[in-house]
């Protein structure tokens, strides 16, 4: 399968200081691959290098081919920010169509890509609804409906599920695995261990480090444990070892 996303020793930080360390990751079109860790373990700074938006202090990034960073790619990545940057005195039909002219959706194609979108976040009654009215999970939901847009090969999604009740958030996967098997790439990041077992593939990162990576299964195998997050809280301790004989 095309690579889609490879990043290659890579290290990041603010300043002088280190937030990712020799971070290696391939991401190939089809799949699903959630980044898990606590919060500050450098998920959304790992996310935003890979947009672009940060440059490598070391390392490189390539997406669909293409060394980061590069305007034009920006039109192949449905992204969802950790931050909703909506317009709220609009409604979430004017976001959706702004942000669809924005994207290049073609005209003809914005209302039926538009109801697409809004019916798998639930939001299809709510649409002439002020945004600044809107809860903070319906405006998570309204980002992520904004992603789903233009239909991009490649979706990156930064905290896709907070906020969202547990019904909504089956659906939810739902469409991302149907987006998968029709060959789209899809790179979350979550907390939830609910969410990493629904990915095909899984970075655990905790403190800007790479603890355990590989395919759900892989990873119960490696860890003899029972489930996820026993993986995580194994590997970390693993860590805190290897830290101490540092
Ligand atoms: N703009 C910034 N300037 C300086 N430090 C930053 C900046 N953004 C993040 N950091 C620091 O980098 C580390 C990783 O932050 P990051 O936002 O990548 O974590 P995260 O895994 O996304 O956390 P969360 O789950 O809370 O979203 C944290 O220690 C944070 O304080
Ligand atoms: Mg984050």
């Amino acid at each position: 399968m095309a690579t889609t996303i490879q990043v290659t020793d890579l290290n990041q930080g603010y300043g002088k200081t280190t937030v990712l360390s020799d971070i290696n990751l391939t991401v190939t079109a089809g799949e699903i691959l959630a980044l898990i860790g606590p919060s500050g373990a450098g998920k959304t700074t790992l996310v935003s290098t890979i947009m672009g938006m940060l440059r490598p202090k070391s390392g490189t990034v390539r997406v669909l081919d293409t060394a980061v960073p590069n305007r034009a790619l920006l039109a192949k990545i449905g992204y969802m920010a950790q931050t909703d940057a909506l317009y709220t005195t609009l409604t979430a039909r004017e976001n959706l169509h702004f942000f669809g002219t924005m994207m290049g959706v073609p005209r003809a194609q914005q209302d039926q890509q538009m109801a697409h979108a809004a019916a798998v976040v639930n939001l299809d009654h709510d649409l002439d609804k002020a945004v600044a009215d809107y809860s903070g999970g319906m405006k998570r939901r309204l980002s992520l409906a904004i992603a789903l847009l233009a239909d991009p090969p490649l979706l990156i999604l930064d905290e896709p599920t907070v906020g969202i009740d547990p019904e909504l958030r089956q659906q939810i996967w739902q469409e991302l695995h149907r987006l998968a098997d029709a060959g789209k790439t899809i790179l979350l990041t979550t907390h939830v261990m609910e969410d990493a077992e629904e990915a095909d593939e899984l970075m655990m990162i905790r403190g800007g480090v790479a603890i355990a990576q590989g395919t759900p299964a892989k990873l119960l195998a490696e860890y003899q444990v029972p489930t996820i997050e026993d993986v995580f809280l194994k590997a970390g301790r693993v860590q805190d070892a290897h830290t101490r004989n540092d």
